[in-house]
């Protein structure tokens, strides 16, 4: 595969806490006044061949991706703040890195939004389109081609960063491409905006990945649109704080067969995504894509007397004095040797979005590689970003961490001719 030429686009849904302080690290790494850290693309090595052998490159220069100085950056919100005025009042950045930045930041002025209130009950803003979904389908697709050729791009990507939207379960109209369509032109209600995101750039072949739980790409329309436009496609929601916590320790706990009787997760934060978690409807398409990660990891039904009965519950609480340091409190009733019981608890005080920017960064660079490596549909190697990967249909996803990664790597490895690693290790023994 060819080194990427010419400039890549980073199209986001969403110019708030997440996006703004990925574009921010991005130019700041550019100006070498940050590091990439928490990125597997700018900090990953990835060992190739045998042991003995000793190559291990790092990620970036055994696969050819797109270097940070092509990318580009635009999107969409229902507020008029050019990127500048969203890092500051998001308040995730120090603001004297923010100052230093601010001629590029205040460039990046948003488009207005494709948005409707019943979808984000709590939030209000003025800077949306008019016209019924399928104009406001095609008006995005003029947004996109527009801002492609005012700047020059040979590619582009998009990233939903938007709010999280209300609950919805898969309908009919999201069956198949003709059935969305149809239902575009009724105007359905249906049809939740960041699925006329996702339908404009996968329509136009852009690569889509979806920050948030909501249905978005995730329905076999999209999926059956990914196939025959060619277009990678990636979901759902960018697994960050606690449910990162989650998949690295509960691996730990089923690989030791330690049993768990409960899981308590509480989270405290006071950003504008708190403020949308805050009503009902967002927070049951949040918790739906929390609470499956445990089933999934620890199997009880294949391990009923570990796993078999464990009350798992995840709380989200919005306190506005933590902005977007949360804090992630979770409680672990686990058992041992002849059922002793023990506990464990964990105190994350972690940032959001300081976590959430590199996996957009992650997703950007690996999502434009596979258009260029021609894999269109849904990625699963991708997973490793998402707290409930995207699937073919009847598969169940892998939530293990470590499982992603390897699954990650031995798809790069495969992508560039590279042995497999199994990690049998026979070889070094049997001479
Ligand atoms: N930060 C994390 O660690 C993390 C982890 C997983 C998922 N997420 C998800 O990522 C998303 C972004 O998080 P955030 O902290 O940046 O939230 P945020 O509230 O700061 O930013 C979201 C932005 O999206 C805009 N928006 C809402 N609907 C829109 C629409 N239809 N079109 C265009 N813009 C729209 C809002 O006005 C807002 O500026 C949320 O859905 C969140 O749940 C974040």
């Amino acid at each position: 595969m060819k080194i990427p030429e010419g400039k890549l686009g980073v199209l986001l849904p969403g110019l708030g806490a997440v996006a703004t302080t990925f574009i921010a690290g991005v130019l700041a790494i550019k100006k070498g006044i940050g590091k990439p850290i928490g990125s597997i693309t700018q900090m990953q090595t990835i060992r190739l061949g045998k042991r003995t052998e000793k190559r291990t490159p790092p990620i970036k220069d055994f696969i050819p991706l797109a270097d940070l100085k092509d990318l580009v950056f635009g999107g969409w919100d229902i507020f008029k703040d050019d990127c500048y005025e969203s890092a500051r009042k998001a308040g995730v950045l120090d603001i004297n890195l923010l100052e230093e930045l601010k001629p590029e930041l205040e460039k990046i002025k948003p488009m207005r939004a494709v948005f409707d209130r019943s979808y984000v009950r709590n939030l209000d803003g003025d800077f949306i389109k008019s016209g019924h979904k399928w104009k406001l389908a095609a008006k995005l697709i003029g947004d996109i081609r527009r801002f492609k050729k005012k700047n020059k791009c040979e590619r582009l990507v998009m990233i939903w960063c938007g709010s999280t939207e209300v609950y919805m379960k898969q309908h009919k109209v999201h069956n198949s491409i003709k059935n969305f369509e149809d239902a575009l032109k009724k105007d359905s209600k249906f049809i939740s905006p960041s699925m006329i995101y996702a339908y404009a750039a996968i329509k136009e072949g852009i690569p889509y990945a979806n920050g948030a739980p909501n249905l978005s790409a995730d329905i076999p329309a999209l999926v059956e649109l990914s196939k025959i436009t060619k277009t990678p496609i990636a979901g759902k929601d960018f697994k960050t704080g606690q449910t990162l916590l989650k998949t690295i320790i509960a691996p730990g706990l089923k690989a030791r067969m330690l049993g768990l009787r409960g899981w308590f997760s509480t989270n405290i934060l006071g950003n504008r995504d708190g403020e949308v978690l805050d009503d009902p409807m967002s927070f049951k398409t949040k918790e739906k894509s929390k609470l499956s990660v445990l089933d999934y990891i620890l199997q009880p039904h294949l391990y009923p007397e570990l796993y078999g009965k464990i009350y798992h519950k995840v709380r989200i609480n919005y306190y506005p004095p933590s902005g977007d340091n949360k804090e992630a409190w979770d409680n672990l009733d686990v058992f041992g040797w002849l059922g002793y019981p023990m506990q464990i608890k964990i105190d994350f005080l972690c940032r959001d979005s300081i976590l959430a920017a590199p996996i957009v960064l992650d997703l950007v660079l690996f999502l434009d590689l596979a258009k260029r490596a021609k894999l269109g549909g849904i990625q699963e190697w991708l997973s490793f970003y998402f707290k409930s990967p995207q699937t073919a249909k009847g598969l169940y996803p892998e939530h293990d961490l470590f499982i992603q990664l390897t699954k990650l790597k031995n798809t790069l490895r495969w992508m560039m001719g590279e042995e497999l690693i199994t990690h049998l290790g026979r070889e070094y023994y049997d001479t």
